[in-house]
């Protein structure tokens, strides 16, 4: 009794590979016991992803080591300089959002780097302005804080799952600005990345959650209805972007692949800090066919 898929956004070619992979995709539900062949086989490239091949695993691991390295400097800096810093991770579930802020904060001080993850919104924190519960968890001078999801709720999850009101959704997108001008003008150093994954890579990455007795708890009732609201999710996705892109831009990142998500990840964050000791050797450029500005991404 698990809800299926909706159409994909494209519509198939009759009788070729594209009509077979549409009806798999339809037809699959994340608790079946098996994931269809072509749906494994078209994750790597679902969504239109730009690489074929896979990176090399010791190439990241070399890459990810100097790029910590990296963030440690950076949070030397923060420290030091009583900045403030604050990460918002957004994307549809299964995206990489858990394990990229898992590799961000890995070798970082716990005390000066703060993951945010809060819970659906209690009986108090409903009858609040919208953004009071997020307030509470910004960073203090010389503190980092990472939100895994974040007030963006209101502008996907929510109105798609029918947790607001479009009134509601609607609103939050005309206040989202507002509150984030108050953020960068009292010297917050703001970042948005939205982690994008194809649909197939999804529906594999759901499977295996629910295979895996490790990640089966990440597996929540929202996982088990975000496939058929593929197409929901991405207009609520593209309208989210388009209406916040001030006063600080979102990066979108193609993550079907985690190793070059990740990277990208990180790289666009050290860019954009004059920390000191910066090695551009190391930090250089974000790949740009994986990192998008929202602009760019929306067309
Ligand atoms: P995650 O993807 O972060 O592991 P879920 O997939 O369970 O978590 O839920 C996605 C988001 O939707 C979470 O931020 C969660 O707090 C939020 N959410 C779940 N149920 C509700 C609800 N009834 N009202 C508002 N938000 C909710
Ligand atoms: P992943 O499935 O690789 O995206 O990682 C999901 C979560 O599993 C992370 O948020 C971590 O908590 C944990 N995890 C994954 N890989 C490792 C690792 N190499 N060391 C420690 N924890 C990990
Ligand atoms: C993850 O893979 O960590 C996801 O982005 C979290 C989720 O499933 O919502």
């Amino acid at each position: 009794g698990k809800p299926v898929n909706g159409k994909p956004a494209s519509a198939p070619q009759p009788g070729g590979h594209e009509a077979e992979l549409f009806a798999a995709v339809a037809a699959f539900s994340v608790d079946a016991p098996d994931l269809p062949p072509i749906i494994a086989a078209h994750a790597y490239g679902s969504g239109s992803y730009p690489y074929s091949d896979r990176p090399k695993r010791k190439i990241y691991e070399k890459d990810l080591h100097a790029l910590q390295i990296e963030l440690l400097k950076l949070q030397e800096w923060v420290k030091a300089q009583h900045e403030r810093i604050v990460i918002v991770f957004e994307g549809r579930d299964a995206a990489g959002k858990g394990g990229t802020i898992h590799r961000l904060t890995q070798h970082l001080n716990p005390r000066f780097v703060h993951v945010v993850a809060l819970d659906k919104p209690t009986e108090v924190e409903a009858g609040q302005w919208y953004f009071q519960r997020y307030i509470a968890h910004l960073p203090r001078r010389g503190e980092m804080a990472i939100f895994d999801r974040s007030w963006y709720n209101r502008a996907v999850v929510e109105p798609v799952m029918g947790f607001c009101t479009p009134a509601e959704s609607a609103h939050f997108l005309t206040q989202v600005p507002v509150f984030e001008k108050m953020l960068v003008d009292d010297g917050i150093r703001l970042f948005k990345i939205w982690l994008d994954i194809g649909r197939e890579m999804q529906l594999l990455r759901l499977h295996e959650r629910h295979l895996d007795p490790l990640k089966r708890w990440k597996l929540s009732p929202v996982d088990f209805a975000a496939p058929a609201r593929w197409d929901a999710i991405a207009a609520a996705r593209d309208t989210m972007i388009d209406a916040s892109q001030a006063p600080v831009p979102w990066s979108v990142v193609l993550a079907n692949d985690k190793m070059r998500a990740r990277l990208g990840v990180i790289r666009q964050i050290l860019a954009q800090i004059p920390y000191e000791g910066r090695d551009d050797g190391v930090v250089g450029i974000p790949d740009p066919a994986i990192v998008l500005d929202g602009r760019r991404f929306l067309g």
